[in-house]
């Protein structure tokens, strides 16, 4: 998705916007641009379309533009190609505002019709460009009046946005508004900034305002001020954020994700010490008690990609101990149901981001009925997280690779507690089982660094499969769920077609493909499902399958049949699957370096899908 920064401060602006940029990178883009205002008031605009290094080169790391106040972009295209005229910042036709955009205008091409009819031209094909006609329209209409004009403006598309604004008369102020798109302003201490998430300014400052739905700031040298869509003041506080700078840097790690891989165990420790005091699971801070656990008895849970694939472990988990009606649903879908949820229903949504578009649409569906809401979320003061009723944080500290897998490790152990305190508080399992699961979590960050020692092996297996086009993940149960976020692991990164499936089903048709060498993953962590599973594998590995297992010790015979076996260590099947994902994980990163693939940014890919 796109990436905004604007500073307005004592530095000079250009390097430090490119700095922001590169750090908003990881989001997805295609092309990058730059606006500053120098300090006679010149505008000068650079952008580019490729990879952030293009404009770094051509502005000599932000040297050859002077001036502190600025604002920039990196562009994830929506409507028109990625080239240099389509790139962000764009400029009105009458050069009095110069606008950088995170969204979707919905309305754009009826609102390029009006602007045409009164004069206004365009250089590109993008929505974005018909946004800065409308705040120049609207300006020129309000009196000059830039507030007025961005009231107006906003009032009249229909979409998402996040705006970083300049206008031509005010030399020393940049403005942001929002809808649905994210933004946050920072008080650094020479100045101040806006950003699309706070990882691209955490270097500047850690005290940061949310910006809500329809209002508009304004930064300037000395301050910050909101306004409401009626322009009246709003007063804000500001937040600290937890996370250090350096923290979402990747030090001697080749890329992201390897290092996210290897974080697992810490992240999945840190999680777990906020939600457990003194051997008792406390989620009272999410407003999930004790009275609320007990009025609910059905559970709806929603996410998108892998936050979807916990979803589905949380079903299984919660139903295995609470036989509760757990339902799940791909967020984009939910969001359009005909659907009235019952009163003593609970939604859970779960998001790395928290800003994922179709999760929060699904989130605000879903409180239409009126039921109590908890997001499972990573990143503090995300929209989800202060939309729904309650949040769980993971703890998992800024993600980076698009490919997620220490935030999603950290939700199953968020998932996990859910799951055992329904149980507790509803009696459907005793004192001695939850103290005894208590225990087992305990040790689960430990195994799941053992499972991460399986990486060598695991990275001459990669070498060997990395020429196939294809690839089938197979489980039963809960480790179908496994096989869903294996599957996607491997094919978002490395472009192998993967499916998964639920091990039972592949005989009703899609046993048709597998032919000789077929790469099938076979995951068999459930005692209770273990032979149902090898037989399935039996039955792929009799047409020429070439069988990888993953497994810990629950059948002998798993070893027998695949031809690699990659064993996990043992525990409560309960928490299998944290540690049934990690070789999945480990093997897509593998196979994406042997392809010599982009691991941290696979092409068509963003961080945080904040568009429909
Ligand atoms: C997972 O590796 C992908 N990056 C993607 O499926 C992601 O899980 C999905 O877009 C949801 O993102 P979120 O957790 O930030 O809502």
């Amino acid at each position: 998705m796109c990436g905004i920064i604007g500073y307005v401060g004592d530095r000079q602006a250009a390097p430090l916007l490119l700095e922001g940029l590169d750090k908003l990178q990881y989001r997805g883009y295609d092309s990058a641009g730059i606006a500053v205002r120098d300090d006679q008031k010149q505008i000068s605009v650079v952008k580019t379309s490729g990879k952030l290094e293009v404009l770094v080169a051509k502005t000599d790391s932000g040297r050859t533009i002077r001036g502190r106040c600025g604002i920039g972009h990196t562009r994830w295209a929506t409507h028109g190609e990625p080239s240099g005229v389509n790139s962000h910042p764009h400029v009105s036709c009458d050069g009095k505002v110069v606008v950088v955009h995170n969204g979707i205008i919905e309305n754009y091409a009826e609102q390029k019709e009006k602007l045409k009819q009164r004069g206004f031209t365009f250089v590109s094909a993008t929505d974005t460009e018909v946004a800065a006609n409308m705040l120049a329209y609207y300006y020129r209409k309000n009196g000059n009046d830039p507030q007025k004009a961005i009231a107006a403006t906003m009032l009249r598309i229909k979409g998402s946005f996040a705006f970083g604004i300049m206008f031509e008369d005010y030399p020393d102020i940049v403005f942001a508004a929002r809808n649905d798109s994210p933004l946050v302003v920072g008080d650094a201490n020479d100045g101040y900034l806006i950003a699309s998430d706070t990882h691209a300014i955490l270097a500047y400052t850690k005290k940061i305002y949310y910006l809500n739905n329809m209002e508009l700031a304004m930064i300037t040298r000395d301050g910050v001020s909101f306004l409401n869509i009626d322009l009246e003041p709003v007063s804000k506080v500001p937040s600290e954020i937890a996370w250090d700078s350096n923290s979402s840097d990747k030090g001697e790690y080749d890329h992201y994700m390897i290092k996210e891989i290897e974080e697992q165990p810490k992240v999945v420790q840190q999680t777990l010490e906020r939600y457990i005091q003194n051997g008792k699971i406390d989620l009272g801070i999410s407003q999930l008690n004790d009275s609320h656990i007990k009025g609910i008895n059905r559970i709806y849970i929603l996410g998108c990609g892998s936050a979807y694939h916990a979803a589905q472990i949380a079903k299984y988990q919660i139903e295995n101990l609470t036989s509760m009606s757990v339902e799940t649903e791909i967020a984009s879908e939910f969001r359009y149901r005909n659907i009235r949820l019952e009163p003593s229903s609970m939604v859970i949504v779960i998001s790395q981001s928290g800003e994922t578009a179709d999760t929060l649409a699904a989130l605000r569906r879903a409180k239409e009925s009126g039921v109590f809401s908890l997001a499972i979320v990573n990143v503090q003061g995300s929209a989800i997280a202060r939309e729904a009723d309650g949040v769980l944080y993971t703890c998992a500290g800024p993600e980076i690779s698009v490919a997620t897998t220490k935030a999603y490790s950290a939700q199953l152990a968020v998932i996990y507690l859910i799951a055992i305190q329904l149980a507790y508080v509803k009696n459907m399992i005793s004192e001695q089982k939850y103290k005894s699961y208590i225990g087992e979590l305990s040790e689960l960050p430990e195994r799941i660094r053992e499972c991460i020692k399986c990486s060598e092996k695991i990275k001459d297996l990669a070498v060997a499969i990395s020429g196939s086009h294809h690839a089938f993940y197979i489980g039963r149960g809960v480790d179908c769920a496994v096989a869903m976020e294996g599957s996607l692991k491997l094919k978002e990164i490395s472009y192998i077609h993967s499916e998964a499936y639920a091990a039972g089903e592949l005989k009703h048709g899609t046993i048709s493909l597998i032919e000789n060498g077929s790469v099938v993953i076979g995951i068999i962590t459930q005692r209770r499902l273990a032979e149902k599973t090898l037989s399935n594998i039996q039955e792929v590995k009799s047409r020429g399958a070439y069988v990888i297992g993953i497994s810990n010790n629950c059948l002998e015979q798993m070893s027998e049949v695949a031809d690699v076996m990659v064993s996990i260590p043992s525990t409560d099947d309960f928490f299998a699957p944290s540690l049934a994902i990690i070789p999945l994980q480990l093997l897509a990163y593998y196979v994406c370096v042997a392809k010599g693939m982009d691991v941290d940014k696979p092409r068509n890919l963003a961080k945080s899908v904040t568009v429909e």
